[in-house]
Formats: C-alpha cells, sequence, structure tokens
C-alpha cells in the first residue's frame, strides 16, 4: 500500500518529468484547428495498447491502476464519453497535465479510453461480508 504521501511525491515526480519531457513541445500552435475530432470519426481503441500506454505515459499515477482515482479522478467504471475524454485530456480543466497530440495521438487516447472501458467494475459493497459487520 502506497502512502497518500508517496503518492503524492510520485504525483508530483510525474508532473515534473512530464514538464521537461513535454513542456517544450506544448507552446499552442496560434490558429491550429481544435483538436476535438468529429463523433464519425472517432478512432476504435485496442485494449492491450491501451494498458501499455496508461502505465508508460503515467496515467496510473493519478488515477491509479485501476483508475479508481487518486491524486487524479476515478476514471473507471463509465469514463466519459470518447470525444469528451480526448477532450479532457487535451485541456484538462486545472490540476492535470495536458497531453498534446504529439505527445498522445487521438488514437492512442482511444486505445486508453478502451482500456479503461475493459477494466472490471468494482463489487457491490453489499456483497463484501466484511464490509457488512456491524
Ligand atoms: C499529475 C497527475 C495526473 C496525470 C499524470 C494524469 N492525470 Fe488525468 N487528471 C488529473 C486530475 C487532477 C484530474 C481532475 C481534473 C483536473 O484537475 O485537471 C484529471 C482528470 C482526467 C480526466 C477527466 C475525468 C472526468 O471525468 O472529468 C481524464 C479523462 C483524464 N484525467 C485522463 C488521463 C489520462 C488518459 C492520463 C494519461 C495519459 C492522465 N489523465 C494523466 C491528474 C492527472
Amino acid at each position: 500500500m502506497i502512502s497518500s504521501r508517496a503518492r503524492l511525491s510520485l504525483a508530483i515526480a510525474v508532473g515534473a518529468l512530464w514538464l521537461s519531457a513535454v513542456g517544450s513541445a506544448q507552446a499552442p500552435q496560434p490558429g491550429a484547428a481544435a483538436s476535438a475530432p468529429a463523433a464519425a470519426a472517432l478512432p476504435k481503441g485496442n485494449v492491450d495498447s491501451g494498458k501499455t500506454l496508461f502505465v508508460k505515459w503515467g496515467c496510473y499515477a493519478c488515477h491509479g491502476y485501476a483508475a479508481q482515482g487518486g491524486a487524479g479522478a476515478r476514471l473507471s467504471p463509465n469514463p466519459p464519453p470518447l470525444a469528451t475524454f480526448i477532450k479532457l485530456v487535451r485541456r484538462p480543466v486545472n490540476a492535470m497535465p495536458p497531453y498534446t497530440e504529439k505527445v498522445l495521438s487521438d488514437q492512442q487516447l482511444a486505445d486508453i479510453h478502451a482500456y479503461i472501458l475493459s477494466m472490471p467494475a468494482p463489487r457491490d459493497f453489499a456483497s463484501i461480508a466484511l464490509l457488512q459487520k456491524k
């Protein structure tokens, strides 16, 4: 079990890593078209590739290996629909570092999305005997 302090340092380390690795490529291109893909053109995700990318790009550090949330939002079960998911990764609302298309393509984000969708839902707590003890 990782302590929340260790998890926070990990999140900060990943953030710093991201800044050094990707920060220089982040300058928004003036006039660049918004990257929101048309719903019809959304790529189909590959679960195995998504699993690799989820770890390789550090999503797990803030969102947890089971995408259960932590420093980052809970993503599983029921992640936002793919088009929204892509928008939120490209332009996060607050503390999450943005991942541009130079870092992760729409195809790769579709892969990560498919991986999150493939995760089993957590068990209903009512089915866990230990949690029923009074
Ligand atoms: C440094 C921590 C961190 C990392 C790394 C990170 N996230 Fe996040 N993520 C967050 C936080 C915090 C939020 C909540 C919104 C915000 O603060 O920007 C969030 C929100 C999101 C959301 C929106 C969820 C919702 O329902 O609104 C998605 C989707 C998401 N992250 C996907 C990803 C993916 C995919 C990756 C890896 C490519 C990733 N995140 C990496 C911290 C992180």
